[in-house]
């Protein structure tokens, strides 16, 4: 259901715009009688004439009271400014009086987004989702290869509610490798501070498919550094009580974020290929994430690109690891075409052996995932990462 709330008789293109089943009211008031009356969480449309500081104030009550109701507005024009304030309300979005096309792209979005949340979780599960952590310090080991298809694994056709978050700040390959365009990004969760909230981060969400959404890197140069480590912590804790499984893709670098990252996570995904550098840098990994005392059991190490022919084989990268593989992902040319081609392997042939590989990791142990680490362990090692960026910011 749709409320539009617009003081003038709106034109049947507005209407059509916005979509089927649309109730109007005159004033904003009579809209939050209407949001109190109807079954669901409705949509509501605010017209360009009303004041954008009344549209702004009546996102910010609903956000507390109804944070599943989507508020878009339009306004005659926009600007930076509102776009900053507007996100700072919970308004999910804002379009422009002309742009009709976009009015209705952002009806379905929001629809689709509260559908995504609300989607029933199944009873027996826990009701906190699992956060779990792809890494490793070499780049191009298959990281956003293997966190793109594992979402899509574990979204299992909307079984299950799954979030992707684009941790490689500055060089992210999310949106491209899933043709996502980056309209909302992490860098629009700076503004939110301590405010941090439902409505909020549903704000920052750009679906894939219903129940697959991703929280995208930032685009624009110098964005990156604008998200301060912080958010991190708040956004994951957000999304955990979102989603069944939040997936996070990482940089190949321990930085703030991805160390942040591992420790609001309940499972590290280790990645490598079958080549010496990348090896030796995930036995670096392994011996830094045991110093950080985080448990073994708590990680799962994946070949990824296994291939006899490039004399390693996964009993060498065993050996040398001192550690059992969790998984094996055979090297494919078809990965690399799919990923090109904007689906991943899992969601273009899901009977590809790759896809299989990732399916089978996804269900027999990320799905079977044990209860997240006591919380007075995580609370130990935050305190440590915090005085750890401290003495690092006076450097
Ligand atoms: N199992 C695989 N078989 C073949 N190509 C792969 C495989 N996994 C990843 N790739 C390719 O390797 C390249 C790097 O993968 P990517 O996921 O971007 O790595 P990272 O995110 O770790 O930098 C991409 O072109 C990807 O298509
Ligand atoms: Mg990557």
């Amino acid at each position: 259901m749709t409320i539009l709330c617009t003081p003038s008789q709106p034109s049947d293109e507005l209407l059509a715009a916005v979509g089927t089943g649309v109730l109007t009211a005159p004033t904003l008031s009579r809209a939050q009688e209407l949001v109190e009356q109807l079954p669901g969480e409705p949509l509501v449309v605010i017209g360009p004439e009303v004041g954008f500081a009344d549209a702004a104030g009546f996102a910010t009550t609903l956000r507390l009271t109804r944070p599943l109701v989507g508020v878009v507005v339009i306004r005659p024009e926009l600007d930076v400014e509102t776009y900053a304030h507007a996100m700072q309300a919970g308004i999910r979005e804002l379009v422009a009086t002309a742009d009709l096309p976009g009015l209705a792209d952002a009806c379905r979005r929001s629809r689709r987004l509260s559908e995504s949340i609300l989607l029933p979780v199944d009873a027996t599960a826990d009701s906190e989702g699992k956060v779990i952590t792809i890494f490793s310090a070499k780049g191009g080991c298959g990281k956003t290869t293997l966190a793109t298809n594992l979402a899509v694994a574990l979204h299992a056709d909307g079984a299950r509610r799954v979030c992707l978050v684009d941790l490689d700040l500055a060089f992210g390959d999310v949106a491209i490798s899933l043709q996502l365009e980056p309209r909302r990004t992490l860098v629009d969760a700076v503004g939110m501070g301590e405010n941090m909230d439902t409505t909020g981060v549903a704000g920052l969400l750009t679906s894939f498919r219903p129940g697959l959404e991703c929280v995208l890197a930032p685009v624009e140069p110098g964005d990156a550094e604008k998200v301060p480590a912080t958010v991190i912590d708040d956004l994951l804790e957000m999304l955990r009580g979102m989603f069944d499984y939040v997936v996070v893709d990482t940089p190949p670098q321990f930085n703030e974020h991805v160390l942040r990252a591992l420790d609001g996570s309940d499972h590290h995904v280790l990645l490598t290929t079958p080549d010496l550098a990348a090896m030796k840098n995930l036995r670096l990994t392994l011996d830094m994430l045991d110093l950080l005392s985080y448990p073994r059991a708590t990680r799962s190490i994946v070949l990824n690109r296994e291939d006899n022919r490039v004399g390693i084989t996964a009993a060498d990268v065993e050996q040398a690891l001192r550690s059992k593989l969790a998984a094996r992902i055979p090297n494919n040319l078809e990965v690399a075409a799919s990923f090109n081609r904007g689906v991943p392997i899992t969601a273009e042939k899901p009977s590809h052996r790759v896809s299989a590989a990732i399916r089978e990791f996804g269900v027999q142990r990320i799905d079977r995932l044990q209860t997240a680490e006591a919380p007075a362990v995580k609370g130990q090692r935050r305190r440590w990462l915090t005085i750890g960026a401290r003495s690092g910011d006076d450097a």
